[in-house]
C-alpha cells in the first residue's frame, strides 16, 4: 500500500522504516520538502522511502498517520491539504501536549473534546482513527520490547477504516487491538497521558505499556 506519514519526529521515522520493512511504500511529509530529518531517513530506508511536504505526503498516500507535534497537528494537515485527506484512513498518533508552562506537560484539550475528534471536526470527510498514541514509539512498532501480554487501544466512527488499521496493527506484532468504539473513546485515550509521563518518570525508561486484565 501507499502509505503517507505527516511527521518527521521519531513517530513518523519508527512507523514509517516498519511499514517499508513490512513491504508497503512510504512518502514522509514536514513543512518543507526537503527537511533534513527526512532526507536522512530515506537515505537510511532504502527505495521505497521518499520525502515531500505534508501535502506531498498526503496526495501520495492511500492510507496516512497524523505524527506531528499534537499542538500543531491541525496546522500542518490544513498544509497537507483537506482534498489530500477526504476519504482517507487518517491514523491518529499525536497528543495534544502543551509545554508552553514548562514540565510536566497539559493537554490542550481534555474531558469533552479530544485532539482527534478536532481533527475529525475539521475534516468531516476523512476517516480518522485514533490509535498507538498511549505508548512510546520503538513499542509501537516492536510490542516484543515489552514482556508478556499487552495492550493498543483504537477508536474510530468509521468501521470499514478501523478494519484497516486493526489489520495494520496486527501486521506490526499486536494480536488483539482493542476497540473502544467511535471517536470519543479518545478522550480516555489521550487522557492516560499524564499517568504514562509519571510512570516514565519513575521508571526512567519508556518500554512499559498498559495491559488490560478481565
Ligand atoms: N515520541 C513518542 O514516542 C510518542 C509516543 C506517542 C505519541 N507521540 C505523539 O506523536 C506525535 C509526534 O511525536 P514526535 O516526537 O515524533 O515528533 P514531534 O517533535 O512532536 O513533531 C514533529 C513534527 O511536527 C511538525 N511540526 C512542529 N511544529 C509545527 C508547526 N508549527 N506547524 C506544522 N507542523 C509542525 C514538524 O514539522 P517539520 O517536519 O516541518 O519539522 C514535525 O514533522 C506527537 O503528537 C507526540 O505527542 C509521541
Amino acid at each position: 500500500m501507499r502509505i503517507g506519514i505527516l511527521g518527521t519526529g521519531m513517530v513518523g521515522k519508527a512507523i514509517g522504516t516498519k511499514l517499508v520493512q513490512l513491504g508497503h511504500e512510504v512518502k514522509m511529509g514536514s513543512r518543507t520538502a526537503n527537511n533534513e530529518k527526512a532526507a536522512e531517513w530515506v537515505k537510511a530506508t532504502g527505495a521505497h522511502a521518499s520525502q515531500g511536504t505534508f501535502s506531498d505526503a498526503a496526495a501520495f498516500g492511500e492510507m496516512l498517520f497524523n505524527c506531528t507535534s499534537g499542538m500543531a497537528s491541525l496546522d500542518a494537515l490544513r498544509s497537507a491539504g483537506e482534498k489530500n485527506l477526504n476519504g482517507k484512513v487518517l491514523v491518529d498518533v499525536s497528543n495534544a501536549l502543551d509545554f508552553s508552562k514548562g514540565m510536566p506537560p497539559s493537554l490542550s484539550v481534555c474531558n469533552t473534546d479530544s485532539l482527534a475528534e478536532q481533527i475529525q471536526r475539521t475534516f468531516p470527510n476523512a476517516k480518522v482513527v485514533k490509535a498507538l498514541n498511549t505508548m512510546n514509539c520503538n513499542l509501537m512498532v516492536n510490542p516484543s520490547l515489552v514482556p508478556g501480554e499487552h495492550d493498543v487501544f483504537l477508536c474510530g466512527n468509521d468501521a470499514g477504516a478501523k478494519i484497516k488499521v486493526k489489520e495494520l496493527l496486527k501486521s506490526f506484532g499486536w494480536k488483539m487491538p482493542i476497540d473502544l468504539g467511535d471517536l470519543t473513546g479518545a478522550r480516555g485515550m489521550e487522557m492516560i497521558l499524564p499517568l504514562w509521563l509519571r510512570l516514565m518518570g519513575a521508571y526512567q525508561s519508556p518500554n512499559f505499556n498498559f495491559n488490560i486484565v478481565r
